[in-house]
């Protein structure tokens, strides 16, 4: 237990924090110019490690603020999320930081376009490891559908679930010396919409084998007409992407969002909210409630 957890924030107090993200997002010298997809990132991976049998792991406690957590190589780059929210945690101390990471994911994808994801606070923030989920927990994105299922389920997600979760990849980019995988999904990756979906349909997707040995899917436009020395630009896949294509319960899935969008956009909000929640209880008022694997909550 936190002795003396801090009192809930007002409704106002909140609009400020969300108000410091969004004058953040727009970072021109960082990857695409947004800091919007890295947030995103940070607070799946944050979320992530839950596990529905043993209630442990999930976005409560922010253990990647510790080694043990943030020196995990599946959480490798998410330094860069961590320091681009530091200013605003300074600037609002009462804010925990499995608060304000959270958060940030909702105002992030918001402002790239996508939808409202509802987020509830009172996560509080563990004050040393014990807590901290063992490693392993996250997916490796070079292995295929069973493997989703497998860390998937462990949370609770169901097959529609983890292909409206995978959505997430109309964001951001791969880079080589965070996960060893390069390039990005879509041609605009700070633009949430359902283009991935139907990029995975549509464009024929041919494996690459990178020097570092890993593989991964591209695809390069022929179609468009290119200057004088400018190279192609190839769009990409993880393996774990294009099993939603090879796996036919995961492929409806692909299907339906690739053809309806707005379907799209009220599934993901769902099934982000849900992520966002894993391994946190509360009460009838929506108050966090203790259990011998979380701290604390709001003073009411
Ligand atoms: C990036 C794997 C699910 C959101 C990445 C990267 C990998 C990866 C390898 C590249 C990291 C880097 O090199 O910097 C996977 C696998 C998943 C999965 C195997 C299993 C389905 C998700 C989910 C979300 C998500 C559920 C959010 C709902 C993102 C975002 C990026 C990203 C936004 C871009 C980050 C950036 O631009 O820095 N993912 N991911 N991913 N992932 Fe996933």
């Amino acid at each position: 237990m936190v002795p003396n957890p801090p009192s809930a924030p007002s409704d106002a107090q909140l609009d400020q924090v969300k108000e410091a993200v969004r004058a953040l997002l727009h970072q021109p010298d960082y990857d695409d110019g947004s800091a919007g997809p890295i947030l995103v990132r940070l607070a799946w991976h944050s979320a992530g490690t839950y596990c529905a049998t043993t209630n442990t792991g999930g976005s409560n406690g922010a253990g990647m603020r510790y080694e043990q957590e943030g020196g995990d190589p599946a959480n490798a780059g998410l330094q860069h999320a961590r320091a681009f929210l530091e200013p605003i945690k300074k600037r609002f101390p009462w804010i925990t930081y499995a608060d304000l990471w959270t958060l940030a994911a909702t105002v992030a994808i918001k402002e790239m376009g996508g939808p409202e994801v509802t987020w509830s606070g009172g996560r509080t923030d563990f004050t040393d490891e014990s807590k901290i989920p063992p490693r392993g927990r996250l997916p490796d994105a070079a292995q295929g559908a069973d493997h989703l299922r497998f860390i998937f389920y462990r949370m609770g997600f169901n097959d529609q679930e983890i292909v409206a979760l995978s959505g997430a990849h109309n964001l951001g980019r791969c880079h080589s010396e965070n996960s060893g995988f390069e390039g990005k999904w879509v041609n605009q990756p700070t633009r949430f919409s359902n283009q991935y979906f139907k990029l995975l349909l549509v464009n024929d997707w041919k494996k690459k084998k990178l020097d570092n040995g890993l593989e991964q899917f591209v695809y390069v436009d022929e179609e468009v007409e290119l200057e004088d020395n400018e190279e192609p630009e190839e769009l990409m896949m993880l393996p774990t992407d294009i099993s939603l294509l090879s796996d036919p319960k995961f492929k409806i899935w692909v299907e339906r969002y690739a053809e309806d969008k707005d379907l799209f956009f009220d599934h993901f909000s769902r099934v982000f909210a849900k992520l966002l929640e894993l391994g946190i209880r509360r009460d009838a008022s929506g108050k966090v409630v203790n259990d011998e694997n979380t701290e604390g909550g709001y003073r009411s």
